[in-house]
């Protein structure tokens, strides 16, 4: 979604903005622009495309001017077109400002303006910041306050930067529930939502809390309260290896991160011993636990739900993170959320958490993002210490999710013993590597097809739907993820000659139901692409996978399935790493 940066420096504010830029490009954009003041007045430059491209069009990396800020813009409200592109202005040009986030009163807001004199030009919710804080300078005068009162009526979540035409030094940010970081440098601080996109010029850093605003220019930087009161915050470094965020000699990020599982679930596996056994009482003494989470972290959630049953006994519900108002009412004190998610700043997982804990819930994350609002906001956090992942699509971070998952449900079970055969999966990574180029023929094979379903039971039933999701993401293809069972109460009317179906069949308690489900497909002229560590006939083609016990197989099983998406893509000459109309970072509900 959008990435937001500013610079205050002593070198050209340009291609650091671009660079920036470059470095959120992950998080999903279709416009990209900044805003340079060279001392005398803010050059505004913004297209819609690819940040290379515009940067090369517009000439920006030669503007002049040692203050500036930038954006990437994933449409919300408007089209995607040059208009709407951030940074937007004001009538007079004196207020510069780009946003994420949305303004939920704008139309109301706009309304009021466009009434007092104000022109608009974008069709952006946007917009409204600069013309109110443009107002409020007229008859304040002072930087600070005049955001301050905008702010006061502003309704919805925003992180914003401004820029003054009148101040050629300072820039100015403020955040309420999008995220917003100060970067510390030497003679230069920066301000984005995002560390990677000033990671390479400095770790250290301070995360804004919300109603929070900076002051920022090359040397000094103020925070403060939206009423005015100086805050006094702590800089942390970014002790993370955030800095990786190089393609290597991969032809994406999505392959890359794909490879680095048998890294990422080692690293994941690495836990601080309190933190682990502080989870486990948490979980442990807890009848009421509602795991919340969206998209892929949410079949991490489901995976979780039935290892908690299964393996240690113990209820739980898993609740989509965006309908989780529906479930409020029966959150209290005795209550646990356990929160999933990479980014730690998906918007519809924070409005839940912070739903519960306003009835008193305990909140407990497995969160990748050290520093984002889920960490800050939740009573306990794990990290999954598998590094920036930047292909849109999740990968390494499912993997390492279910890593941890697996190493909770054993503690709370006292099954310590298979922590060593859960360890020694990562071991078992370079064999589900090795099936790349088999996978890569399939697609080939079924590079024309539009509809795949996935079916498994039991857990490999929640690996199906994973399966289904990534291909849809990256594939652009109709897929469904069905427990295996269900097939013949529906979904058996659609299966036709040709029609390719991935059944997720380990060696396990569901093998020969699951293998009958096959079967019945297979007759109605299904391919059967069976990925099981126990070959059989039925299947058009096999995708062996090792023997494991069996709560381990969805961790093995995921990994060929990444593949599968990844090759789709590739096969259908998409990029994997930037699928359409997706953000990596979901901000907004
Ligand atoms: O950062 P989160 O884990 O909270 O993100 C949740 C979903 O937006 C995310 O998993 C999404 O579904 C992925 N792009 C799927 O590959």
């Amino acid at each position: 979604m959008c990435g937001i940066i500013g610079y205050a420096g002593s070198i050209r504010a340009a291609p650091i903005l671009t660079q920036g830029l470059t470095n959120m490009e992950y998080r999903g954009y279709d416009s990209a622009g900044v805003g340079i003041h060279d001392g005398r007045q803010i050059s505004i430059k913004k297209d819609t495309g690819k940040i290379d491209e515009i940067k090369e069009r517009l000439g920006i990396d030669s503007l002049n001017g040692n203050i500036g800020i930038a954006h990437t813009r994933w449409a919300t409200h408007g089209k995607v077109s040059q208009v709407n592109a951030h940074p937007h202005t004001s009538c007079e040009s004196k207020v510069t400002v780009v946003h994420n986030g949305i303004i939920d009163n704008y139309q109301k807001l706009r309304i009021n303006l466009e009434t007092a004199g104000h022109l608009f030009i974008s069709d952006t919710d946007s917009e409204v910041i600069a013309h109110l804080i443009e107002d409020n300078f007229k008859s304040s005068g002072d930087y600070r306050s005049s955001i301050i009162a905008a702010c006061e009526v502003l309704e919805g979540s925003f992180a914003f930067v401004v820029i003054f035409k009148d101040n050629a030094d300072t820039i100015f940010g403020v955040r309420k529930d999008a995220p917003l970081i100060l970067g510390i440098g030497k003679n230069e601080n920066f301000i984005a939502s995002d560390i990677l996109a000033f990671i390479k010029k400095t770790d250290e850093v301070i995360f804004l809390e919300n109603f929070e605003l900076v002051e920022v220019s090359k040397d000094s930087y103020q925070i403060m309260s939206l009423s005015g009161e100086q805050k006094i915050r702590e800089s942390v470094k970014v002790a993370w290896e955030a800095s990786d965020i190089s393609r290597k000699d991969f032809s994406h990020f999505t392959l890359k991160e794909i490879h680095e599982q048998q890294n990422t679930i080692r690293q994941s596996l690495n836990q601080n011993t309190n933190i682990l056994n502080d989870f486990c009482d948490i979980l442990g003494n807890s009848n009421k636990i509602y795991i919340v989470a969206s998209g892929t972290s949410l079949h991490a959630g489901f995976i979780a739900k039935q290892l908690l049953a299964r393996v240690v006994k113990i209820p739980s519900e898993v609740v989509i993170a965006s309908e989780f108002i529906s479930y409020a009412d029966l959150i209290d004190s005795d209550s646990v959320i356990l929160a999933i998610s990479q980014s730690g700043e998906t918007a519809d997982v924070l409005d839940a958490i912070r739903t519960a804990k306003g009835r008193r819930g305990k909140i407990i994350s497995i969160v990748n993002t050290p520093g984002s609002s889920l960490t800050r906001e939740s009573d306990q956090v794990l990290f999954l210490n598998c590094g920036p992942e930047i292909g849109v699509a999740a990968t390494k971070s499912f993997t390492s999710q279910l890593a941890i998952i697996y190493q909770l449900v054993l503690i709370l079970s006292g099954r310590t013993q298979d922590i060593a055969e859960l360890t020694n999966i990562s071991n078992l990574v370079p064999e589900l590597l090795s099936k790349e180029e088999e996978v890569s023929k399939i697609c080939d094979t079924f590079a024309s097809n539009t509809d795949f379903y996935f079916v498994g039971r039991g857990l490999n039933f929640t690996i199906a739907l994973e399966g289904a999701l990534k291909l849809k993401e990256l594939a652009y293809v109709h897929a469904e993820g069905l427990a295996a069972g269900e097939l013949k109460h529906g979904t058996l009317a659609l299966i036709e000659e040709g029609t390719p179906v991935i059944v997720l069949n380990p060696d396990d308690e569901t093998y020969y139901e699951t293998l009958n489900n096959a079967s019945e497909m297979k007759a109605r002229g299904a391919k059967i692409i069976g990925i099981s560590n126990k070959p059989n006939p039925i299947y058009d083609y096999h995708l062996q996978i090792p023997t494991v016990d069996r709560i381990f197989y969805p961790i093995l099983e995921v990994i060929i399935l990444q593949f599968l998406a990844y090759y789709g893509a590739i096969s259908r000459h998409h990029n994997p790493d930037y699928p359409r109309n997706l953000a990596k970072s979901v901000t907004v509900k």
